[in-house]
């Protein structure tokens, strides 16, 4: 069971700081994985105030270059040296806002893979997409191309999110049902490429609207295995979250 914060553009350094130290005492000893996704400015500190803790690290996004002419981008060797050990790729708003493309994000899948960290890869459909009957078309479109060429090994390194874009911010939560039926089917999708026992191994978590009072709900069901939570992730309510889903490990 994971919880990842996606702190997205929320908090200075300073902020951060205060806000990390608060988390480690109030979620010490908890057996979750907790990541805590900040903007890149706060990783460096961050990743000395979570040392020796229960919380790990992850970054909201990186280029799949090493390094070179890529002005404002970030790369993977950069978030590995600092102590990152999850990076959130294909979320929708770099999707829709920076017109990130499935081959883009692929290659980032993998650049986050060879540098030893675990990508966090979102899927959604948009509300559009819903209404037509899409949703299974484009996550499963979504899932073979951002996938697309990993290794066995590499797909037991990965987690996948389901954010339906229509969920994320908007206070819309999908209920447990259709959050299920999705993450049914992207689990169904992972043994017919791999195999049932690979397709057991890969958390699947879900995003949008994650708030204490929806939450229980969600993580009760069968092919949900945790959260990846944006708003509610920047104050008092992730420490509920983490003591709701601390229930189920
Ligand atoms: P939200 O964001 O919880 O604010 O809806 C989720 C996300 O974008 O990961």
């Amino acid at each position: 069971m994971i919880v990842a914060g996606n702190w997205k553009m929320n908090k200075t350094n300073q902020q951060a700081k205060l806000f990390a130290n608060t988390l480690i005492q109030r979620l010490a000893g908890m057996k979750l994985r907790i990541v805590l996704c900040p903007p890149f400015v706060c990783l460096s500190d961050l990743a000395e105030v979570l040392r020796e803790t229960n919380l790990c690290l992850g970054a909201q996004n990186c280029h799949y270059e090493k390094a070179g002419a890529f002005t404002g981008e970030i790369s993977p060797v950069m978030l590995k040296e600092i102590g990152v050990e999850y990076v959130i790729v294909g979320h929708s708003e770099r999707r829709h806002i920076f017109g990130e493309t499935d081959e883009f994000i692929n290659k980032k899948v993998k650049a986050i893979l060879d540098n030893g960290m675990t990508p966090i890869l979102c899927v959604g459909e948009t509300k559009e997409e819903r209404e037509k009957g899409l949703t299974f078309c484009v996550v499963e479109s979504q899932l073979r191309q951002g996938l697309f060429g990993l290794t066995r090994d590499q797909i037991e390194r990965i987690v996948i999110a389901y954010e339906p874009v229509w969920a994320i911010g908007t206070g819309i939560v999908a209920k447990p049902w259709q959050a299920q039926e999705v993450h049914g089917f992207i689990r169904k999708l992972l043994k017919a490429l791999y195999d049932e026992n690979l397709s057991k191994k890969v958390p699947i978590l879900y995003g949008g609207s994650i708030k204490p009072d929806n939450f229980f709900g969600l993580m009760a069901q069968p092919d949900i295995d945790g959260g990846l939570v944006g708003g509610a992730s920047l104050d008092e309510q992730f420490v509920e979250l983490a003591k709701i889903l601390s229930w189920f490990v």
